[in-house]
């Protein structure tokens, strides 16, 4: 009885863990040596999960396997990963926020007789139920994941006489729940499927990579196929891909990626963090200059809709809350926002008429699948801003705008979010019939970004940070458009320095949270033109109660005790208001001792609800 029920508490307890695990997977297999390949493929898909990782090769119809928990670096610098020998092998980095983190429990999983190994990206649901039927069976498990019934399921099937491909076919079939997988075999068989994850197959000269993003083998290839839903790939005398729900064989069409290797290289800076954020002058210039057609062509779309929603997670939804206010102000529209994971609860409200505006920088954060397959299933229309070509979000709407920020690997978001930013905008001013205005504007906003990623503008901020690095909370106000963007910068500053900052509309702040606003509290205020004076109200209420006040804006006050100037923008100020917010957020990191890159219990892509 006490064992059952203990075993009913780790299953739940498992399949949370599984339910966090995001992951990056990544397989090759061709006419070089692999784990050099994949080692460096696992360093560029790191930040989709830094807990633990391992490499298997395929040599001398025989598994060679490295894994241990710790960050790549850290495995590689204990076991040399990339010193394991053949030309087939299976990676994996992982990501979880609870329970062990442990060597076991690292991928590769291997089946019982060490002749399957496995990398996954997901949650098997109803792995429990697995687990007990291949026990039952005489297969023994080493692991506490759900991952491991995945090789001891295709071996149970090729004990029943199926080859390795028939057997990956038929143990996918009892597996509940949702995975991007690479198996390979002591033979150098390898096969790859995908359920509601993301997977993608590179193409190159006799030689093939399966990832869960492009940038793990962008070095070697730009030639990929996106993986549909329930695909599975194998080698097989070439690459074949079979539809496990259509069950037949199935043509996807090669795409060449746009992206350089180079871009996902974090070249002379420390950091990705601030690579990123240097790149924003030059993304932003970029987007001024990208055809213009799809923005207009999207903007008809806005124009006939009945009932607007725009969605996302995160640093996306708080340029969808941009967008909320730009829409309002610049193109007379009303637009409703909302949360992603919240967006089930409002689909009553759609039609065939509705339109969806989804944001995502990685087109694949689940909760944002979510929504739009529930406004589909209503009819809906689906509108999407995303940095992912070939992403699920972007096959899965009906347009996407793709806007090329090139590959954002830092956590955290930056210039997709500038770049989301400005695409709204566009946008905004389409449906106002002045594209053009907003074209110039956003070119003034690219060079303003300029001055503010100098490297005096920089180590101006580095003197905030300084007098902030040990506070323990930061409030921060603004009204307007800088109000989202105080909800990011607030973010950023969580996220990378765990100092507790938190952003509230100007006017809110006195009805509630001026209580915890005493001698010294640091009080970032965000002003334009435009909201200056009715700022100033709110800047007083907090000086007067002895805030340390840090003003960003076009224009200095006495109120200030510190003022970041930074060029009045307009309608663009978000874009260019958010930058000094996220050097701020990378010094105070550095100041701190955390990783801006890679921070604690977070990771990029967020595959799973
Ligand atoms: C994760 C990341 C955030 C990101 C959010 C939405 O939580 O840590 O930085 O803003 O997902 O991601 P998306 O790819 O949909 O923009």
């Amino acid at each position: 009885m006490q064992r059952s029920g203990q075993k009913n508490l780790e299953a739940c307890f498992y399949s949370f863990i599984g339910a966090k695990n995001m992951c990056g997977i990544i397989g090759y297999s061709g006419n070089r040596e692999a784990a050099p390949i994949l080692f460096s493929g696992l360093k560029n898909l790191e930040y989709r999960g830094y807990d633990s990782c391992g490499i298997a090769t395929v040599h001398g119809n025989a598994l060679h396997l490295k894994k241990d928990a710790g960050k790549i670096d850290e495995v590689h610098k204990k076991l040399s990963l990339d010193a394991l020998p053949g030309k087939c092998g299976i990676a994996h980095t992982r990501w979880a926020t609870h329970g062990s983190v442990t060597k076991e429990n690292a991928h590769p999983h291997l089946s019982s007789s060490g002749k399957i190994a496995v990398v996954h990206n997901g949650i098997i649901e109803n792995f429990q139920k697995q687990k007990d039927f291949l026990t039952s069976k005489g297969f023994v498990f080493n692991s506490d994941t759900d991952t491991e019934v995945i090789p001891n399921m295709m071996e149970y099937h090729m004990k029943k006489g199926y080859d390795f491909i028939e057997a990956a076919k038929r143990s996918l079939k009892h597996m509940e729940g949702q995975y991007a997988i690479v198996a390979v075999n002591d033979e150098g068989r390898m096969v790859a499927a995908r359920k509601e994850a993301p997977l993608v197959v590179g193409v190159g000269n006799g030689e093939y990579f399966f990832a869960s993003d492009v940038t793990a083998f962008l070095e070697h290839t730009k030639n990929a196929i996106f993986l549909e839903e329930n695909d599975l790939a194998a080698i097989d005398g070439g690459l074949k891909i079979f539809n496990l729900d259509k069950n037949e064989f199935v043509e996807r069409p090669v795409s060449k990626i746009q992206w350089d290797a180079e871009q996902a290289r974090k070249g002379n800076f420390d950091h990705f963090f601030l690579k990123e954020i240097m790149e924003q002058a030059e993304v932003i210039e970029r987007i001024s200059k990208m055809d213009m057609k799809i923005i207009k062509e999207i903007a008809a779309e806005i124009r006939k809709a009945k009932g607007i929603f725009i969605v996302a997670c995160g640093t996306a939804s708080y340029a969808c809350m941009t967008g909320l206010y730009l829409f309002s102000k610049i193109a007379k529209t009303h637009i409703n926002f909302c949360l992603a994971s919240e967006f089930r609860h409002f689909k009553h409200f759609l039609s065939d008429k509705s339109l969806i505006i989804s944001v995502s920088q990685s087109g694949e954060t689940a909760d944002t699948l979510s929504a739009i397959r529930a406004a589909k299933s209503m009819g809906a229309k689906v509108i999407s801003i995303t940095n992912s070509e070939g992403s699920s979000l972007a096959r899965e709407s009906d347009r996407a705008i793709v806007h090329r920020a090139g590959p954002e690997i830092a956590v955290n978001a930056t210039k997709t979010y500038t770049s989301q930013l400005a695409v709204l905008s566009l946008l905004a001013y389409e449906l106002d019939n002045r594209l053009d205005d907003g074209l110039e504007e956003l070119r003034d906003a690219s060079r303003y970004i300029y001055y503010l990623t100098s490297d005096n503008a920089r180590k101006f901020v580095k003197g905030l940070a300084e007098i902030l690095k040990d506070k323990e909370h930061l409030y921060l106000i603004g009204k307007g458009l800088q109000y989202p963007t105080a909800l990011e910068a607030a973010l950023k500053i969580k996220e990378i320095s765990y100092i507790h900052a938190e952003a509230f509309a100007a006017g809110e702040l006195k009805h509630g949270t001026l209580a915890l606003v005493s001698e010294g509290t640091p009080c970032i205020a965000f002003t334009s033109e435009e909201t200056e004076s009715e700022m100033l109200n709110s800047i007083m209420e907090v000086k007067a109660r002895g805030a340390f006040v840090i003003g960003i804006g076009p224009k200095r006050s006495r109120a200030f005790d510190f003022f970041i100037k930074v060029h009045e923008a307009g309608d663009f100020n978000p874009i260019v208001q958010i930058i000094p917010m996220q050097i701020l957020a990378y010094q105070l990191a550095l100041l701190r001792g955390c990783d801006p890159d890679k921070p604690r219990n977070l990771a990029k892509s967020v595959v799973v609800k």
